[in-house]
């Protein structure tokens, strides 16, 4: 245990950004009340961005990316976990600039861990990780904002990423009719596996007709990519629909008026898991392990270990990246 493997990324000679396997001892990580023991980790958007040197992801280098976490605590120094404990970390400052869940150990702080609910185990809960709980937490907003299944269509853009992926299945799970946005025509079939009723082309999400308003289509839409993506969902979202936006895949800016808003009373949520409160985070969970849980989780996501990490992250750079990809740590 004293030396143990971990990815990390680094800047080479010609100043590109690239991954490699080191060994790290204990004594390297940072200070924290919880020495845990990965058994697995997920790959997130966000880890492909700090293992390809993005700075305002991770601001230091060499680094060891990798958002989530889930294991067993090897070292307690508070009274409310204890050796043995099964914990999943996700979000806070985990691979972001503090070192990550690439590898066979990590050191945290106890405010960061939630104690694995019953319902779950190690490996499902990284089967959702950041992107499964960013959908429960997207999911939980249209229910918030009052979207029931009777009321229409939800939409899910990026449909074939981790966080539309699970977006897709537990919206699936709960008896909504779900439509994908996606920019892969091969993805009809994972999609439909996963309880999507019909997929549609990117492309009808990125209106560039210059209208303020268009034919209402959505009783509400889970966007996961921004940019005009997003202003067209608030454009065609029918009368006191909601929109949640997490992320920017396509791009950070959008151009709305505020027409969807006075004229249709859309509701837009944001979405943050990485600093979402503990109270809510640990509901959140409670429900990923019950009532939420898809009946396809154990058919949605990929297995790999830290070897195949460099060429999933290039895979998720280029937008090729389908459903969740976890990594399973040495044994
Ligand atoms: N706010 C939060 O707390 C939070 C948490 C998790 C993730 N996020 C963000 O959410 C986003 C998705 O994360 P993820 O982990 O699901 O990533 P991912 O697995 O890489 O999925 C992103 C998906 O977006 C679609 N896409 C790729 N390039 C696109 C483009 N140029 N235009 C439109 N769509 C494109 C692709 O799906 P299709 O081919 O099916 O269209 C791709 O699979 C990221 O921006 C991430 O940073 C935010």
């Amino acid at each position: 245990m004293n030396t143990f493997r971990a990815l990390e990324a680094y800047e080479n000679t010609n100043g590109q950004f690239e991954q490699r396997i080191i060994q790290r001892a204990i004594e390297d990580l940072p200070d924290g009340e919880l020495l845990i023991k990965v058994a697995y980790s997920s790959l997130n958007y966000k880890d492909a961005l700090s293992a390809s040197g993005n700075r305002g992801v991770t601001k230091k280098f060499p680094h060891t990316p990798g958002i989530d976490a889930a294991g067993t605590i090897v070292v307690s120094r508070v009274g409310r976990f204890k050796v043995g404990d099964p914990v999943i970390i996700t979000g806070y400052d985990l691979g972001m600039n503090t070192f990550g869940g690439f590898s066979n150990y990590i050191r945290v702080p106890a405010n960061w861990a939630v104690a694995l609910p019953d319902g779950l185990t190690l490996k499902e809960s990284m089967i959702y990780g950041t992107a499964g709980f960013t959908a429960a937490l997207s999911i939980d907003k249209l229910l918030r904002g009052g979207v029931q299944p009777e009321d229409g269509d939800i939409l899910v853009t990026g449909a074939t990423g981790g966080v539309g992926s699970m977006a897709v299945s537990i919206l699936a799970k709960l008896g909504y009719r779900v439509i994908g946005a996606t920019g892969k025509s091969e993805a009809r079939e994972m999609l439909m596996s996963l309880g999507a009723a019909d997929i549609i082309n990117r492309r009808e999400m990125d209106d560039d007709s210059g209208r303020a308003m268009l034919r209402s289509r959505w009783a509400g839409v889970i966007d996961t990519v921004g940019g005009n993506t997003l202003a067209t969902a608030l454009k065609t979202t029918q009368y006191g629909g909601c929109v949640t936006c997490c992320g920017n895949v396509a791009a950070a800016d959008f151009t709305t008026t505020v027409y969807p808003f006075i004229l249709n009373g859309i509701t837009l949520f944001g979405i943050d898991s990485v600093n979402c409160p503990m109270a809510h985070r640990l509901a959140i969970w409670a429900r990923l392990a019950d009532a939420w849980k898809p009946d396809t989780l154990q058919h949605q996501y990929q297995t790999i270990t830290l070897v195949a990490l460099p060429n999933a992250i290039s895979l998720m750079l280029s937008g090729q990246h389908k459903g969740r990809t976890i990594i399973k740590l040495d044994d």
